[in-house]
């Protein structure tokens, strides 16, 4: 058992023994004088203070844009970060830098060090491309106030046509120093300021939670990041899990693609759109490519919110989810892991291993949209995912109508199935299930939706199911002169 943390600041090893298992790395960096790295507006939104996280997974470097704010210094035991002070120098700039200033990027400078870092990762990423819109998915999370996006996506252009930069030279160090890093070990923590458990297994893992089933379960902590930066709590045990291997794995297996709770959005995406590509689309809209950087796809179950995006997709999907607590398993159904409002099936000292999303039928059908007030980084009003199975008569033999934002969980609408189970998928069949889905849900007026509009969007979205599935949308656009129903 190890009783430090390390990790590489740029070229520096940190070795922490007194270290407050939620000290963001935001404020460690600040108050060490890298002060490069902005503060904004401390709750993963703005992007100004990215850094690039670059970890060893599976033999190879993982580069990765993060925000600083909503990331615990502990979370980052055996990964190396670079800051905005590790990039360039006046006199040899690294070429996004370069860039930036020849395309004038940057005005007041505020969320230069940001951009330029979610510039310097995006050089990193794998398949990444010229393209405007990979582009603005890369740069989504860095928000500008003076200078404008034109020059700055005209900057990564010029940058991605740039030559190699000093990561690119450096592959071979930075693998050798993680590789050193990895020692396999558990790490424990115990100061004034609270305890910290880093599992290195997944039995290490189980037996910290049922010595302490209080113990907080940190995945990517962009939902528990804000626990401690806006609701001010202060967390007495925190257990990192990002260094458990058995957590960390996404197979596709004979049942479908196994998620561990530690695999990323980003690292899940091109794997769960394989299987459902409208869920793929999906997750480019949740949260900004550092949210989908840390967030896990089981930190977003296990939360337990009815806004989360990716539960009523995964329960439209008839996901499962794996839990275990000490040596015993087991896996329910998804949608019911969610009980009420604020409690889930998950026992003390219980934790989410995986979730499983089986392989659709071949006849099925799945299409997930989400509604929100802003395209790019906004939490969902409604989310409505549907699955559909039909005959070669055209009748349904089995549906999955699943809503977020509709009720206290994420949630199916079981009227509308049942209107529609058995049926010819047709005009008929579709005002049966309008007309229950207002039967099903009675939704909350809040500051992102009203009730009414809530149900309107809810039936409206199974107009557009509809329309899409059936091949109605062209006919129907035709007959209305290119005014679309929904
Ligand atoms: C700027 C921003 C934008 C966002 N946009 C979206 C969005 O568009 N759509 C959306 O759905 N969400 C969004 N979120 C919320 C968040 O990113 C997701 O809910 C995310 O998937 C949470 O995963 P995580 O790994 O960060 O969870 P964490 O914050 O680490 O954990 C979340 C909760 O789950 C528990 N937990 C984590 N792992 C386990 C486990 N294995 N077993 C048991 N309990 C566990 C934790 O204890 C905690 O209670 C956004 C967040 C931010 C900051
Ligand atoms: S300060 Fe705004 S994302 Fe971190
Ligand atoms: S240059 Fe001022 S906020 Fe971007």
């Amino acid at each position: 058992m190890r009783q430090t943390v390390r990790f590489y600041l740029g070229e520096d090893l940190c070795t922490l023994r007194d270290l407050s298992p939620t000290l963001t790395l935001l404020d460690w960096l600040r108050d060490r004088g890298r002060t490069g790295t902005k503060e904004g507006c401390n709750e993963g939104d703005c992007g100004a203070c990215t850094v690039l996280v670059v970890r060893l997974e599976d033999g190879r470097l993982n580069w990765r844009a993060v925000n600083a704010c909503i990331q615990f210094v502990s979370m980052l035991d055996g990964a190396q970060v670079f800051t905005i002070e590790d990039l360039g120098t006046a006199d040899a700039p690294h070429p996004v830098q370069s860039a930036m200033v020849e395309q004038h990027g940057s005005q007041c400078g505020f969320c230069t060090p940001g951009f330029i870092m979610s510039m310097a990762a995006y050089r990193k990423a794998e398949g990444a491309s010229t393209d405007d819109q990979a582009i603005d998915d890369a740069l989504a999370g860095n928000l500008c106030r003076c200078t404008g996006y034109a020059p700055i996506v005209r900057a990564m252009k010029q940058a991605m046509a740039a030559g190699p930069d000093r990561f690119d030279t450096q592959v071979a160090a930075i693998s050798e120093r993680l590789t050193a890093l990895q020692d396999g070990e558990s790490v424990r923590l115990e100061g004034s300021e609270g305890t910290l458990s880093i599992p290195a297994s997944a039995d290490d893992l189980a037996e910290i939670l049922l010595a302490d089933p209080e113990a907080t379960i940190v995945a990517g902590a962009t939902d528990v990041g804000l626990w401690v930066t806006k609701g001010m709590r202060r967390l007495k045990h925190v257990v990192p899990i990002g260094r458990v291997p058995e957590l960390r794995a996404l197979t596709r297996t004979a049942d479908g693609l196994r998620i561990g709770a530690a695999v990323t959005y980003q690292d899940a995406r091109p794997a769960i759109a394989e299987l459902l590509p409208d869920a793929g689309e999906m997750i480019r809209r949740l949260g900004s490519t550092q949210v989908r950087n840390s967030a896990t796809v089981c930190g977003n179950i296990a939360n337990g919110s009815p806004i989360g995006d990716g539960p009523p997709m995964f329960i439209a999907a008839n996901a499962t989810l794996h839990l275990r607590r000490g040596t015993e398993r087991r896996s329910i159904a998804l949608e019911d892991y969610f009980i009420a409002y604020g409690k889930q099936d998950r026992q003390p000292g219980e934790f989410v291993e995986a979730l499983t999303i089986p392989i659709p039928a071949q006849n099925a059908q799945f299409r997930a949209y989400k509604i929100s007030k802003r395209f790019d980084q906004d939490i969902s009003a409604v989310l409505g995912a549907f699955m559909i199975e039909t005959d070669d008569q055209g009748r349904i033999t089995a549906v999955r109508l699943a809503y977020g934002g509709m009720a206290a969980t994420p949630k199916r609408a079981s009227g509308a199935e049942a209107a529609l189970l058995g049926q010819v998928w047709d005009e008929n069949a579709l005002e049966a299930a309008r007309s229950a889905i207002l039967e099903d849900f009675s939704p909350l007026t809040d500051m992102r939706a009203s009730a009414w509009y809530r149900q309107t969007v809810a039936a409206n979205l199974l107009t557009r199911f509809f329309e899409e599935t059936t091949g109605g949308g062209q006919a129907r656009l035709a007959r209305t002169g290119g005014l679309a129903h929904v």
